[in-house]
């Protein structure tokens, strides 16, 4: 075969090798659906969610429904409307936070931006990634919830000693960040995470240990190597450990059926909308764009989904100390944030705004 005969054959090959991935993952994907639900009408399946609600309710431990009175009352005491009038966020709560396979084939994933603010040029890695995951969805207990009460607890110094863990505790959602710690921290920081968002390099290897059973995995992706990742992890696929600034654990002992992908879409508007920065750096200049944190990031999902949004073990240390430690453990201090992405007295500033509009509360006095 001549040269040119090669190449008008790939020409032709390439676009039918992609349709027959794209079908393959799709067949995969509706098998394992039609395979684990075969459950009537949308109204049936309503009528069914209402009736296991009610029989939980009714053989719920005595905690948890010491927990929902807690968070009636926090409800009925919290001016939703008037917190979200002040904001004037335009966000719809009860949002979908994460990917979902679907999103690729029915509504045609349209994005102009590529990670982190959206999916462009990394749809075939996400769509294997998430062809392999059981659910797009948070847990039915959760997602029936009237009205949602939810903690986010950052990683910051300032929670220590505190003692807030039974408190924080009692909150429906407890949203955790990157690695931080539970266990031998308990006292202050509580013990149940709902989700935990992370990224690659912030992975502990085994989720796990810190995490209740129940807890979601929520990848951030930043990048596209961090959906790689995922998706290498998932088949069990050689690791590439290039484009990662720390390298990421190699085996991940997270359950598939409790990892969820975050969309992107709201890392983008944690960008745009509450810290108002730019989303693309002129070409060719040498800054790094200052992404937002993940615990800015948390608050702002929270903002998305829940109707009462406490916080805890956010800020940093007054102190001008760089050997001051930033966070509740471990020995990291001031001094390793310095060169990071992020754009810290920025988020300091967004964070108050938010305070003072009373859309979020601390749990804690901070400075
Ligand atoms: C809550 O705030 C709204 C809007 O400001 C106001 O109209 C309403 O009366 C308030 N409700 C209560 C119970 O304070
Ligand atoms: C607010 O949200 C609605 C519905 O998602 C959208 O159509 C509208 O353009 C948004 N407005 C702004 C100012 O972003
Ligand atoms: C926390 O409490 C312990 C024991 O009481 C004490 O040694 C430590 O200095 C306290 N740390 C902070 C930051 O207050
Ligand atoms: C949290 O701590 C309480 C009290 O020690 C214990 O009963 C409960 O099982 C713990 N939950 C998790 C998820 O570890
Ligand atoms: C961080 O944000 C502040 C505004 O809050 C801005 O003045 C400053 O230039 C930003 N720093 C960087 C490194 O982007």
């Amino acid at each position: 075969m001549s040269l040119k005969n090669t190449k008008t054959w790939s020409r032709v090959l390439v676009p039918v090798l992609l349709l027959c991935c794209v079908s393959y993952y799709y067949s995969h994907f509706f098998l394992q659906r039609s395979g684990a639900q075969h459950d009537g009408t949308p109204r049936e399946r309503r009528e069914r969610d209402r009736h296991q609600l009610r029989e939980r309710r009714k053989t719920a431990k005595p905690e948890q429904n010491s927990e929902r009175a807690f968070s009636k009352a926090l409800c009925d005491s919290w001016n939703i409307s008037q917190k979200w009038e002040r904001l004037n966020f335009n966000v719809s709560r009860n949002a979908q936070l994460f990917l979902k396979l679907e999103d690729f084939f029915w509504r045609r994933y349209l994005s102009t931006l590529a990670l982190p603010y959206g999916v462009k040029g990394s749809e075939l890695f996400l769509m294997k990634a998430l062809a392999a995951m059981a659910s797009y969805d948070m847990p039915e207990t959760i997602k029936h919830l009237p009205c949602k009460t939810c903690m986010v607890v950052g990683n910051g110094f300032a929670i220590k000693n505190t003692s807030l863990g039974s408190a924080i505790n009692k909150y429906d959602i407890v949203i955790r960040l990157n690695d931080a710690p539970v266990r031998g921290y308990e006292a202050d920081v509580g013990n149940k995470t709902t989700m935990r968002l992370f990224y690659p390099e912030s992975a502990s290897y085994n989720p796990s240990i810190h995490n209740d059973p129940d807890t979601l995995m929520v990848l951030v992706p930043f990048k596209q190597q961090d959906v790689r990742w995922l998706k290498e992890i998932l088949y069990n696929e050689k690791r590439i450990r290039k484009g990662f600034w720390k390298p990421p654990p190699e085996i991940w002992l997270g359950k598939t059926s409790h990892i969820r992908i975050l969309d992107p879409y709201f890392l983008q508007q944690t960008a745009s909308r509450l810290l108002r920065l730019p989303l693309n750096t002129p070409p060719k200049t040498n800054q790094i764009p200052a992404h937002p944190t993940t615990g800015i990031l948390a608050i702002y999902v929270a903002l998305n989904y829940c109707d009462v949004i406490h916080i805890a073990g956010f800020g940093y240390p007054e102190s001008k100390d760089l050997k001051h430690p930033i966070h509740y453990y471990g020995y990291d201090t001031m001094k390793s944030m310095k060169n990071s992405y992020h754009n810290l007295s920025h988020e300091v500033k967004a964070l108050k705004r938010l305070e003072d509009s009373g859309a979020v509360v601390y749990l804690h006095p901070h400075s």
